[in-house]
């Protein structure tokens, strides 16, 4: 076989079998093919598309590319939970300590923040001492012993998707669904857990820009995954402003907190009640949807899942006072209020465009740009629907910084205020 026939079979249209996808992802990962040819055979792929066989089969490639997890030490039930990426998404935060609360596992390996979106690693890094490097023993043995851990990714799992979404990442190939299917995919399987649900955000702030490619995406992770035996639920979920208000590491934690204490965001403690729903109906522990519901919300109002965080920030050694007092986390000496030049409905927030400004903020970079761990980001003070009338406040900069001229500029123009009246759901879809 050469890698070059594999190329120009893919450019042409054709499809491909089983071993040709194996050998370019095994020998991409073995460095026995150069970026030059992997990423000709990405584009390819991006232009040309898989039928879902090659997809299953890309993705079981890249998944045996590496270690899989064994979690089968650990009684019960194992579930894991993973977005697609969105900007304000701290549902991990809340949903893995709902439904540890309740004797589910919570095994979970995430990732750092990926373009505009923020990690889930990064967020509970910006909690003092909290450590995301646990070796694959202790975070076993902290599963069997709390029933939740969340760590860094491990370098040896799935290894064919590091390289390939590096080189996918700057060679234009990100946003085609049968590569972002495989590459999510791989890794959930190779974590090893029984019950996977997908957060797949659909809208402009997601990789997923209509709700027609978001269920393709989802149906194809669901097949998948069902084709290795494993559950896996796809939620299809709104992401034309982001989740929640905050959106920066360490204030996010805080709406995550918040939320936990029964005073989240509607928006956002809905999906985190709705993902905790589906793994609490998924692992046997409800019969019903809405029984299952019902116990999430029972986990909030009882503060066991609270506790459940607290339990988890103080194993990994973080500083657990935080998330019993969240006034510990260093205010920004500037706040600055975003001020509405239009009254009328809020149609959108350019999720993609607060995303950047946070960033410019420097949230994600807290600790670099500042010994002290600052909320740095920005706090939206009205979500889409709300009607707004000229000069009411939009949204608040948490700057360490005096000159935020651009910021501003950023986050007033992501509004889109029209005089019509506006409603989304945030919901759209669930595909199992
Ligand atoms: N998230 C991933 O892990 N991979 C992709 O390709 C896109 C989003």
């Amino acid at each position: 076989m050469r890698a070059s026939d594999i190329i120009i079979k893919k450019r042409d249209g054709f499809e491909l079998t089983k071993e040709e996808i194996e050998y370019m992802v095994l020998g991409y990962t073995n460095d026995l093919i150069p970026d030059y040819q992997m990423s000709a055979f990405l584009m390819a792929v991006y232009f040309k598309g898989m039928t879902d066989a090659e997809t299953a089969n890309l993705t079981k490639a890249m998944l045996y590319s590496g270690d899989i997890l064994d979690l089968s030490s650990i009684d019960g039930i194992k579930v894991d939970k993973h977005s697609t990426g969105g900007v304000g998404d701290k549902t991990t935060l809340v949903v893995g300590p709902i439904v540890a609360s309740l004797g589910i596992k919570v095994a979970k390996m995430s990732g750092r923040g990926l373009g505009h979106t923020g990690g889930t690693i990064d967020k509970l890094e910006s909690i003092p001492g909290y450590n995301v490097n646990l070796s694959e023993e202790e975070f076993i043995n902290q599963v069997k012993e709390i029933g939740i851990a969340i760590i860094g990714a491990s370098k040896s799992l799935a290894p064919a998707d590091k390289k390939m979404y590096a080189l996918r990442d700057v060679t234009g190939t990100v946003d085609s669904i049968p590569l972002i299917a495989s590459s999510i995919m791989s890794k959930k399987l190779a974590a090893g857990t029984d019950i996977i649900v997908l957060d797949v955000k659909v809208g402009s702030g997601a990789f997923m820009k209509t709700i027609e490619d978001a269920k393709k995406l989802a149906r194809l992770m669901v097949d998948v995954g069902k084709s290795l035996n494993k559950k896996v639920i796809a939620m299809l979920t709104n992401m034309n402003d982001p989740l929640g208000y905050a959106v920066g590491n360490n204030l996010e934690v805080i709406e995550a907190i918040n939320t936990l204490n029964g005073n989240g965001p509607k928006d956002f403690t809905d999906l985190c009640i709705n993902a905790s729903a589906e793994l609490i109906l998924a692992s046997g522990y409800a019969n019903s949807l809405d029984e299952a519901i019902n116990l999430a919300k029972r986990q909030i109002d009882n503060k066991e899942a609270l506790n459940k965080l607290a339990e988890l920030v103080k194993a990994q050694y973080g500083d657990e006072s935080y998330i019993y007092d969240p006034n510990k986390f260093a205010k920004t000496p500037f706040i600055i209020p975003i001020i509405s030049y239009e009254t009328g409905y809020i149609h959108s927030i350019d999720a993609l465009t607060i995303g950047n400004a946070s960033m410019k903020l420097g949230a994600g970079r807290e600790k670099l740009s500042d010994k002290v761990n600052h909320r740095v980001g920005i706090v939206l003070n009205k979500k889409t629907g709300e009607y707004v009338t000229k000069g009411e406040t939009l949204a608040y900069i948490h700057s360490i910084n005096k000159d935020n001229d651009e910021v501003i500029n950023m986050v007033t123009s992501s509004f889109i205020i029209e005089a019509s009246e506006f409603k989304q759901e945030l919901i759209l879809d669930v595909i199992k």
